[in-house]
């Protein structure tokens, strides 16, 4: 296998984040099943796609988590004391946390914001319109990896610090990542911390495998467009018309799987020295899994991370859930 240090193209050296990208493709591409990690779905166009899937009909966690939020902003804020920062993992567009950071200004007059997340750009531009918007709100943006994000910005003054986890982003780590991670945040943020996370429940299989196979196309794009980018930055001859993305929920795991399933005998080339990898027909790449909870599920991982469920908010169907967690 080629070693990081080593990987170029034919006309040019891979970038320091291409040669990660590139040795994570060619690790997944050489196990059995092969699988490709989700967070490589998000390069600029795979966000913009996302940005779409959570406007579709059949994507009903966006919209349900923030009816949540709507209905009951006033009663979350409740919790907190009004010497408070909150920290937000991967901040995204910011919608939903403008609902939230609303409620905060109504009822203590100003708040601090810190969010986190890997992309300065938006970031920053976010980050600016809030503080356009909202005179009373101070707004320190932190470009990091969650991790290193937390670990510089908790307060030890006597500030409360909520941890704001929304989107059920917690879904695409296996149910032991996501115990590790709340382990490690929870170990970095100290006693006077409080943690709002966002998870999708389990629910009736129809329902999740239409969220994951819209009508319009627009999950299966960007599904695929994993394909382009692997063809646009590893200069990778893969066809994108020979796979197909496939969508299906393991109600005994509780997660929904995302797949793209190679749709005849093929070989793709990578212009990486020496890397070609060969496909059955309707051999695929596990792309995602999203898992979703049940409330039992949701208890025994706060258990398990030194934490306890202090407080749960859950849309009229029971579809999504709002989550206040506190240290034990
Ligand atoms: C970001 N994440 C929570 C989404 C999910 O539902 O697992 C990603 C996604 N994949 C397909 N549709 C949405």
């Amino acid at each position: 296998m080629t070693k990081t240090g080593t990987l170029s193209t034919g006309n040019s050296i891979l970038t320091e984040n291409n040669k990660i990208f590139a040795q994570d493709v060619i690790k997944g591409l050489s196990t059995s099943p092969k699988q490709i990690p989700s967070v490589y779905f998000y390069d600029e166009k795979g966000s913009a796609l996302f940005e779409t899937i959570c406007e579709l009909p059949e994507y009903y966690p966006t919209r349900t988590e923030t009816q949540i939020l709507r209905h009951h902003g006033r009663d979350i804020v409740q919790h907190f004391p009004s010497k408070l920062q909150i920290i937000e993992l991967g901040s995204g567009s910011s919608v939903k946390t403008r609902i939230l950071l609303e409620s905060f200004l109504n009822e203590h007059g100003s708040a601090r914001y810190v969010p986190i997340d890997v992309s300065a750009s938006i970031l920053n531009q976010s980050a600016r319109e809030l503080e356009n918007r909202y005179n009373e709100l101070t707004v320190q943006p932190v470009t990091a990896r969650y991790e290193q994000g937390v670990a510089q910005s908790i307060l030890h003054d006597g500030t409360h610090n909520l941890l704001l986890w929304l989107g059920s982003s917690i879904g695409n780590f296996t149910r032991t990542e996501a115990v590790e991670f709340l382990n490690t945040i929870r170990g970095m943020s100290g006693a006077n911390a409080s943690f709002l996370i966002g998870i999708d429940l389990r629910k009736e299989r129809t329902l999740l495998e239409k969220a994951y196979n819209d009508a319009q196309g627009v999950t299966a794009a960007f599904n695929l467009n994993l394909l382009e980018r692997m063809n646009r930055e590893l200069l990778a001859d893969f066809d994108l018309s020979a796979f197909r993305h496939l969508s299906k929920y393991d109600e005994e795991k509780g997660r929904v799987e995302m797949h793209l399933v190679s749709q005849k005998k093929q070989t793709v080339h990578f212009d990486v020295p020496g890397f070609t990898v060969h496909f059955e027909e309707g051999e695929s790449i596990h792309t995602e899994n999203s898992y979703k909870y049940n409330i039992n599920e949701i208890e025994d991982m706060a258990y398990q991370t030194g934490l306890i469920l202090k407080q749960q908010w859950l849309d009229p169907q029971k579809w999504f859930s709002l989550n206040l967690f506190i240290p034990k």
